[in-house]
């Protein structure tokens, strides 16, 4: 069996080669053969010790979240959150019947840190999701980026504007801002929002960084977003931090986008910093800001009159947590819902490129590159032997 390991605090260099080991049978577990895996932000953290983890197959108190999350990963921990596989055998005591997986079904991981990264595992019947296998057929190694992206976007469009205490419950034709407009999450975040599947309409904003990017290049990207994003607008952070009057600008666009001519009630973070405080002066007063993501590597500052006087909700969302918190009939709709969403063509995944397992340090090479591209493609690993 393939297995990508890594080292405690390691640089590229040090991620182990794959390893062979072996598996046994037991008690109500299945085999996967895991097909792809994404390669996530969160995934290079996990690998540096810098990401706490929720859950080990190994954890003897399952139940105790807050004792799970303040432990990091151990040394020698194998890579990977998500990804989906096929189900090759179930277990000599398998339940059946309890969860519709039989041999052949394509699955998904219902619990993060299992260590996906690997041509094989054995799993809980409990831990999978089915995913139809038309996804498989249609979207071929990119739909294995589906679930973590579309599901932080689903449940930070659906769950969140109940924080907004004066504000309306739904998005109806309110606006949401985001930053990292052109990530994986960003991209999915704005087409979700147009679709009727979450019950709500929403227009949405997204702040892109241009860095080192040409007029071109930028303009490109603009109508990705655009286009197959479906944003509402596009604009470039670093032109609103050099100039407040592009931000008040901004602030009257958002109003015209609003039904009610208000500022966004909702605003996803992902990246801290001034891309944070820029958000949090395009809210309505009584909107949230939801962070789920640090890729700046700064603290989210937020002033005491924004708190006071404007009533804006700071919270943080994580994916993890809400799958380990969550029934598995929840999260299986949540599948269903994604799923259906890329097959009736309403979600277009962002490109992928594909790295056989084995080729871990030409996939890591590629990866640090993607802030240069145009338009951002995720790393997919091909874990099949
Ligand atoms: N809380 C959760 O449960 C959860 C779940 C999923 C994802 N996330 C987080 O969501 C974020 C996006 O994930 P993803 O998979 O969608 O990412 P992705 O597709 O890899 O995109 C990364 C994004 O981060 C931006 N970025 C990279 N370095 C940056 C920096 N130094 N300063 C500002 N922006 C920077 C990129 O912009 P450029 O193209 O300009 O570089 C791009 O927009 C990550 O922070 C990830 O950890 C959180």
């Amino acid at each position: 069996m393939d297995v990508l390991q890594y080292k405690s605090d390691p640089t590229m260099d040090d991620i182990s080669p794959p390893l062979f080991s072996s598996c046994r049978p037991n008690i109500e577990l299945c085999r996967v053969e895991m097909l792809h895996v994404p390669w996530n932000p969160a995934d290079v953290n996990v690998v540096q010790g810098r990401y706490p983890r929720i859950n080990q197959p190994d954890d003897n108190d399952n139940n105790n979240i807050n004792t799970n999350i303040s432990r990091h990963f151990p040394p020698g921990r194998i890579a990977g959150s998500e990804g989906w596989g096929r189900v090759v055998e179930l277990g000599q005591y398998h339940c059946h019947n309890v969860h519709a997986i039989e041999p052949g079904s394509l699955v998904t991981l219902g619990v993060s840190g299992w260590g996906t990264m690997r041509s094989s595992l054995w799993i809980p019947t409990k831990d999978l999701l089915t995913v139809p296998s038309a996804l498989y057929d249609q979207l071929g190694p990119a739909g294995c980026t589906l679930f973590q992206l579309g599901g932080t976007a689903i449940r930070m469009l659906t769950d969140f504007m109940a924080h907004s205490s004066s504000l309306s419950l739904s998005l109806g034709n309110e606006v949401v801002i985001q930053n990292a407009g052109n990530s994986g999450v960003g991209l999915m975040t704005s087409q979700l929002a147009k679709t009727k599947l979450l019950g709500n309409v929403g227009s949405v904003v997204s702040l892109v960084r241009r860095g080192s990017k040409s007029l071109p290049e930028m303009k490109e990207l603009e109508e990705y977003l655009m286009q197959v994003g479906k944003c509402d607008l596009v604009v470039i952070e670093e032109d609103l931090l050099q100039d407040q009057q592009a931000v008040k600008t901004l602030q009257q666009q958002l109003r015209d986008l609003s039904s009610t001519h208000q500022l966004a009630k909702l605003a996803l973070n992902a990246v801290g910093g001034p891309s944070a405080q820029l958000l949090l002066k395009l809210l309505e007063p009584g909107g949230t800001m939801v962070t789920y993501g640090g890729m700046s590597g700064q603290g989210v500052s937020v002033g005491t009159p924004q708190l006071i006087f404007q009533d804006l909700h700071v919270v943080g969302y994580w994916h993890s947590r809400w799958m380990k918190q969550h029934p598995v009939h929840e999260k299986q709709q949540m599948i269903d819902t994604l799923a259906k969403a890329v097959l009736d063509g309403l979600v277009t995944l962002p490109p992928v490129q594909v790295f056989p397992l084995q080729d871990f340090q030409q996939g890591l090479k590629w990866q640090s590159n993607q802030s240069n591209a145009t338009i951002r493609s995720k790393l997919v690993w091909d874990c099949q032997e």
